[in-house]
């Protein structure tokens, strides 16, 4: 299959609209077969819940090319899960996880083409998403919905290397204790919208957000959890029941036990322990983990000992590894690389 003349290198993170997508609509309680479209457009009534009250969730992986040539997903059954569960939460019917998983290896094959080669540092974005469709104007879960997955090439996450960013502690909250903040909501991002511009207005990469309730908890970023490395090697996660839990985080976790023998910790992480930290990172599906040099605190400064030039030690590990299973140049633990082609 001949691919898309596209330059991998530089084509950056943003949306470029490729040939099919999947298509599937929920109908008096039962979702349809569903099909794959040209057609990149929504036509929706005046109405519809998601426009009036943001009844809307989605997902986000990648599909790549590993080093021996296969067009492969990390850990889908994973997204399907929490998609389920995010459907729940919003009083949406659930999309069945395995005809997730069904849609999203359809909408790669048939967008093959603009699958980027292996060693581009490039890779095709998936936005599995659903959201209420008929019209509703008092407040109540719509009574049909539709769910698509289409997908997008983006350019390498970091070029020429992943330089350490600087981070600020957000004077806003991400999410209320008992509220959204565990599923992948739009709702969650809206609202983070004025946070990330401020931060970047005031010069900073990315937003710490503490726990709502007593502003003295490590909760995550908008789009990213942390992880934490101790001076004597043990990697710290924060455990709240307001954050996204994060399949890169849980792979990490999971990598650092059994591949490189670290021991692993998923606690409550207080704000005041942080500056004890060696090294610090955000992980997600974008960036696997990018390192933060500083954090801002009302104006003090945390600064890792790993400083401003480079990962540490053991993020650099765990991204190295976690990287390589992705890739293929290390063996995966089963059921971890799903192969499309
Ligand atoms: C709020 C938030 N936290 C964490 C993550 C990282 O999750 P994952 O590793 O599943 O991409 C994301 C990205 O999806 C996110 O939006």
């Amino acid at each position: 299959m001949e691919k898309k003349n596209i330059d991998w290198a530089n084509i950056g993170f943003g949306y470029h609209t490729t040939d099919k997508r999947f298509v599937s609509n929920y109908k008096n309680g039962a979702w349809d077969d569903g099909v794959l479209t040209e057609d990149a457009n929504i036509v929706l009534n005046e109405c519809a819940g998601v426009l009036q009250y943001a009844q809307t969730i989605f997902e986000g992986l990648k599909a790549y090319t590993t080093e021996d040539g296969h067009i492969v997903t990390f850990r889908p059954d994973l997204n399907a899960q929490r998609m389920v569960d995010s459907a729940k939460f919003l009083e949406m019917p659930p999309f069945p996880a395995d005809r997730f998983v069904e849609a999203v290896v359809e909408t790669v094959k048939a967008n093959a083409a603009y699958v980027p080669p292996y060693g581009s540092g490039a890779t095709l974005y998936i936005r599995p998403y659903m959201f209420g469709s008929n019209p509703v104007i008092g407040v109540k879960p719509a009574d049909e919905y539709q769910f698509r997955v289409f997908t997008t090439p983006v350019g390498p996450y970091f070029k020429g290397g992943a330089q350490p960013i600087t981070i600020k502690v957000s004077d806003y909250d991400r999410a209320a204790p008992h509220g959204t903040g565990h599923i992948k909501a739009g709702l969650n991002y809206a609202m983070s919208l004025h946070a990330i511009v401020t931060a970047h207005a005031e010069g900073f990469d990315e937003n710490m957000y503490l726990d709502a309730a007593t502003r003295t908890k490590v909760e995550e970023t908008g789009g990213a959890n942390f992880i934490f490395v101790t001076k004597d090697n043990k990697i710290v996660t924060p455990h709240s029941s307001s954050i996204l839990p994060s399949i890169t985080r849980r792979s990490l976790i999971h990598v650092a036990k059994e591949y490189l023998g670290l021991e692993v910790e998923e606690r409550e992480v207080y704000f005041d322990e942080v500056k004890d930290f060696a090294e610090c990172g955000l992980c997600g599906t974008a960036a696997v983990i990018s390192p933060v040099g500083k954090i801002y605190d009302h104006g003090n400064e945390i600064c890792f000992p790993s400083g401003m030039d480079a990962m540490g030690p053991i993020t650099q590990k765990l991204y190295d590894t976690l990287t390589g299973i992705q890739m293929g140049r290390i063996k995966a633990p089963e059921g971890w690389i799903k192969v499309i082609e």
